[in-house]
């Protein structure tokens, strides 16, 4: 290991020792805690600076009863357990924030202003699905394990969470402590040589 490296022991909890939950335990999931997860993960990087990511937090009994009807029956049970549950979502009107955001490229504003809601919320994905890759690893650093869900009614949760058409969920996060028999054995993976080659 180099000295740049991070120690083994942080790596196997990023990585190689991380799993998707099936299961939670009790232990509440904090607003610091979410904070925290969020210091970290801001710093990944987005296209202009775009940061188009945006998060709602899903907690109390009245919140979850909105989500759950919403989630695929086989998501409902993991859920209902989990602490906290996240909507990972896009601004499709991003561009509000980038003359904070992107000062080295005044015409950014007007730009995407003038482009379609489809063409702002093309952009919006692809960098929030970035962005959301690395709040993934920043739940998994703050201890925590964290299992995301495409099994839901996308259409749904946007009208039932977002009325308005600005946001749009990319996928549900649950987030907490492992639970009981936790999560299913590790599947395969594709190796090295059958996704990388050299030119
Ligand atoms: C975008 C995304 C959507 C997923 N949707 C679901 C889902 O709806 N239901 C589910 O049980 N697992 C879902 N998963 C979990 C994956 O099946 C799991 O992360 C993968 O098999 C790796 O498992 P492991 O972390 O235990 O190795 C999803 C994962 C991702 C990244």
């Amino acid at each position: 290991m180099s000295e740049t490296e991070i120690n083994q022991a942080a790596q196997n909890l990023l990585f190689t020792e991380a799993h998707t939950p099936k299961t939670f335990g009790t232990t509440p999931v904090t607003d610091e805690q979410i904070r925290g997860i969020w210091e970290r993960m801001k710093y990944a990087p987005t296209a202009s600076n775009t940061n188009t990511l945006r998060v709602v937090v899903v907690r109390s009994p009245e919140a979850k009863a909105r989500l759950l009807p919403l989630m695929a029956e086989g998501n409902r049970a993991r859920t209902t357990s989990a602490p906290a549950t996240l909507i990972l979502a896009a601004d499709t009107r991003f561009h509000e924030y980038l003359a904070m955001l992107s000062p080295h490229a005044p015409d950014a504003v007007a730009y995407h202003e003038a482009r379609t809601r489809e063409e702002r919320e093309a952009t919006a994905t692809f960098n929030a699905l970035l962005q959301a890759g690395y709040f993934i690893i920043a739940v998994r650093a703050a201890g925590l394990a964290a299992g995301p869900m495409l099994g839901f009614d996308k259409v749904g949760v946007d009208a039932e969470f977002f009325g308005d058409g600005r946001l749009g969920a990319l996928f549900v996060l649950n987030i907490g402590e492992y639970g009981p028999d936790p999560y299913r054995p590790r599947g395969p993976r594709l190796e090295f040589d059958q996704v990388v080659s050299s030119i």
